[in-house]
């Protein structure tokens, strides 16, 4: 499994941030979307402040972009403070010049029976987009990427899943309680992210080195979703040297 280590979360999310430039560059070129994966959370907010500068400063546009973000939680509304729609509305979105049709975040405000039909909507779009150029994902303390908790299959789809309790547990800063974090969410499945052309995992912090080394170095198991990543040829894992520190 292929792991770079940078000194610092700063010059790690700014190789990141230049992956994305480079497709979307690269893209516009041959007149081409670039569909991209997004994640939420603190892990990537200096690689979205990196696009954001790029945009600001060196002209990069993203008329031609279109993204996708791995989760939400359920029920959610998107204009609540915790929602993940005002997460990317404030760290990116806002910011940039996307086009707000060709942003795709799963709708915490669907009816139950609702799901089902939204969630393959999802996968279709997707793939009539020809798949995510890139797929970019954090790492949860139980082994998530998305929302894809333990016991979660590996060509899982999109779809309404159960947050573990160590999850809600580290969502409930961001609530005030971990009464009021939702015990559900809508995720891209773990098939889904397995689709897309790259995929680029980030960890910083020394709170994540248990999990990165069982995701990296472990046995592959459900009980640890993020293990499945070693089964991708086009994964990479961008750590700085506190999420790295146990690895071997
Ligand atoms: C967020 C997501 C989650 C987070 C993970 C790490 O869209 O899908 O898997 O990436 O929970 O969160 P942070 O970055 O806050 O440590």
């Amino acid at each position: 499994l292929p792991v770079t280590v940078f000194k610092t979360p700063k010059e790690a999310s700014l190789n990141v941030a230049n992956r994305i430039a480079n497709i979307i560059k690269e893209k516009q070129k041959n007149n081409l979307p670039a569909v991209l994966g997004l994640a939420t959370g603190a892990t990537p907010i200096a690689v979205y402040a990196e696009l954001v500068r790029l945009h600001k400063e060196e002209g990069l546009s993203f008329k031609n972009v279109i993204t996708f973000n791995l989760d939400e939680y359920y029920p959610m509304q998107p204009n609540a403070a915790q929602s993940y729609v005002t997460f990317m509305n404030e760290n990116l979105f806002d910011h940039i010049d996307i086009e707000k049709k060709n942003v795709h975040i799963p709708d915490g405000t669907l009816k139950l029976e609702e799901i089902p039909a939204f969630c393959l909507d999802y996968e279709r779009k997707i793939g009539e987009l020809g798949g995510l150029d890139i797929q970019i994902l954090g790492i949860g303390r139980t082994g998530h990427i998305g929302f894809n908790e333990p016991g979660s299959a590996p060509n899982s789809g999109t779809r309404l899943v159960t947050l573990d309790d160590l999850t809600r547990r580290d969502a409930a800063r961001d609530f005030g309680g971990k009464s009021f974090v939702p015990t559900k969410a809508i995720t891209m499945g773990i098939g889904t992210i397995f689709k897309a052309r790259e995929i680029v995992l980030m960890a910083w912090n020394k709170k994540k080195a248990p999990i990165i080394k069982k995701a990296v170095e472990g046995e592959m198991s459900s009980d640890v979703p993020a293990t499945y990543l070693q089964l991708s040829d086009n994964v990479e894992f961008i750590l700085d040297e506190d999420a790295a520190c146990l690895l071997t």
